[in-house]
């Protein structure tokens, strides 16, 4: 496996995935039972855009560049800031463990998998204070699904986001390991993050999904480029089964924003919208 997040940490589609996690913790909060917080490729929790800032120059960077009013964006920025102030270097970057972990409460409890060992050993150095009520595990992200669920706390978020280096076996494995995750938790949050190359291919994707889900969904896409042009990465899809009470309203709100913080142009746009299942 040559994919290493730290070359794409801070990207357009890292604060895409970002924001929402934080708005799905959030919202998942308003109650006061615990959950569990199961990330499936966790990475190494905390990155040095210093070393390798590139891709974040067209993501973190132009967002802390401009005023953002939606308090999703001010409540991420906030994060960012706060891992910055705590760790002495404007450089650094929350990865999704980190910014989980440091939201989790007493009640809550997160289980990270990471399949590389040396990313799993700078994740637990990562935490380390934050790390609290959290289990790191090297393995396979997929294969943790089934051993984690259901949770005995009976409510969860999973997050399932996967390098896409062998793109047609990660989109099939995440197809597979959705629908594991329900049969296991039928009420569970699982949010998916995914590439958007070509849409056609992920238009696919979402309408095999579709034709197996039997709950709730949201798809959350915002692409910077045309969405067939030959870049490396058009956009960043996110897919949100069982989404929580009025998301799909907040994020109407605050996608938009987004967009335009990142500078987007009339070549991109974003757009929320239901995912039908087809046997609802
Ligand atoms: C996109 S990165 C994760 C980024 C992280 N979720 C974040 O937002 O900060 C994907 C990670 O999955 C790891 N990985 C690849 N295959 C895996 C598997 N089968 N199980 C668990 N982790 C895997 C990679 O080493 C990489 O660190």
């Amino acid at each position: 496996m040559k994919y290493r997040h730290a070359h794409h940490a801070g990207n357009f589609a890292d604060v895409h995935k970002h924001v929402t996690l934080l708005a799905l913790l959030a919202a998942l909060q308003r109650k006061e039972k615990g959950l569990l917080y199961l990330e499936t490729h966790a990475g190494r929790g905390v990155y040095d855009l210093g070393e390798s800032a590139a891709e974040s120059r067209a993501g973190i960077a132009r967002l802390e560049a401009v005023a953002c009013e939606a308090p999703e964006l001010r409540h991420y920025l906030d994060r960012v800031a706060q891992l910055r102030r705590a760790g002495g270097s404007k450089h650094l970057y929350p990865g999704s463990p980190w910014l989980a972990a440091s939201a989790l409460r007493a009640q809550d409890r997160g289980v990270l998998v990471e399949a590389l060992a040396e990313e799993a050993r700078a994740l637990e150095r990562a935490l380390g204070p934050v790390a609290g009520r959290v289990r790191i595990e090297t393995g396979d992200g997929f294969a943790r699904l089934r051993a984690e669920l259901p949770p005995v706390e009976r409510r969860a978020l999973i997050l399932i986001d996967p390098p896409y280096e062998q793109t047609r076996e990660d989109f099939e494995r995440v197809r597979i390991g959705l629908a594991e995750a329900l049969r296991r938790l039928a009420t569970g949050v699982v949010a998916i993050w995914y590439p958007i190359k070509h849409a056609r291919d992920t238009d696919r994707w979402l309408e095999a999904v579709a034709r197996e889900l039997d709950r709730e969904a949201l798809v959350s896409q915002l692409w910077l480029h045309p969405c067939d042009s030959r870049v490396a990465l058009n956009g960043s899809g996110l897919l949100i089964v069982n989404p929580p009470y009025q998301l799909d309203e907040r994020m109407s709100q605050w996608l938009p924003e987004l967009y335009r913080c990142l500078g987007g142009t009339a070549q991109g746009g974003c757009a929320v919208q239901p995912l039908t299942p087809a046997r609802a």
